[in-house]
């Protein structure tokens, strides 16, 4: 039997992910070991390995075959859109796309103007104000703490993922429009999904069973 790989992307979603995968017998010990600087993890047992990686590698990971399924969020899945199946809404990590700013931003996403938007996200961005909303906007992109942007004045208002707004709140912004919910997602490379289909539909089906 080969190894079946999984690819997580580093951070919250891959230790919720692990602990639902620990529900239905799908573990992995030597991922538990604190101050570890491994990257890749083996179950010999179950003949799995795990590996985590930056969450937008994620899905090239199981596009190129180098993972065989993918836990990632759907954010990630828009934005790079990669071929792929996205098979399971797993129900954690939810949270919302939105477009954020000052209040006063309100008029000019309203009356349509030329608006900069900053994110980290600019195909998301891109999608939502060409094809959606049919504005033409300045997308600056960048790579982090977005909310600083329209308080220093670099865009007018941002695309970015708001979970509890507080992030937003404590600097004085709001959500001004919601693009799409978001929630951590399965995905499988479409290859493995045939050479590999009993063992993956077996995953798939237990974990709907503990959801
Ligand atoms: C995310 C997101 C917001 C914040 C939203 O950032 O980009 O900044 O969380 O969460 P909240 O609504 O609960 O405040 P993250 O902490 O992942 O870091 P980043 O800003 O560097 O991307």
């Amino acid at each position: 039997m080969r190894y079946l790989t999984f690819a997580l992307g580093k951070g919250r979603l891959a230790k919720t992910a692990m602990e639902l995968f620990e529900k239905i017998g799908i573990h992995c010990e030597e991922m538990k070991e604190p101050g570890s600087r491994r990257l890749i993890f083996v179950n010999e047992e179950l003949k799995l390995r795990f590996f985590l990686s930056k969450g937008p590698d994620v899905p090239t990971y199981v596009e190129y075959g180098a993972a065989d399924i993918g836990i990632v969020g759907k954010d990630t899945i828009m934005e790079e859109g990669r071929k792929l199946y996205e098979v399971l809404d797993l129900g954690f990590g939810n949270c919302d796309m939105c477009v954020c700013g000052p209040q006063s931003a309100r008029e000019l996403l309203n009356h349509g103007q030329l608006i900069r938007v900053a994110t980290k996200y600019p195909n998301i961005a891109k999608d939502y104000f060409y094809n959606k909303k049919h504005q033409t906007v300045e997308i600056i992109k960048l790579n982090g703490s977005i909310e600083l942007a329209p308080i220093v004045g670099l865009s007018e208002v941002i695309v970015d993922i708001v979970e509890t707004g507080a992030t937003l709140r404590e600097n004085g912004l709001g959500v001004l429009e919601t693009i799409c919910p978001l929630s951590a997602r399965m995905v499988v490379n479409q290859v493995s999904m045939k050479m590999e289909s009993q063992r993956i539909s077996g995953i798939i089906r237990d974990i709907k069973a503990v959801l």
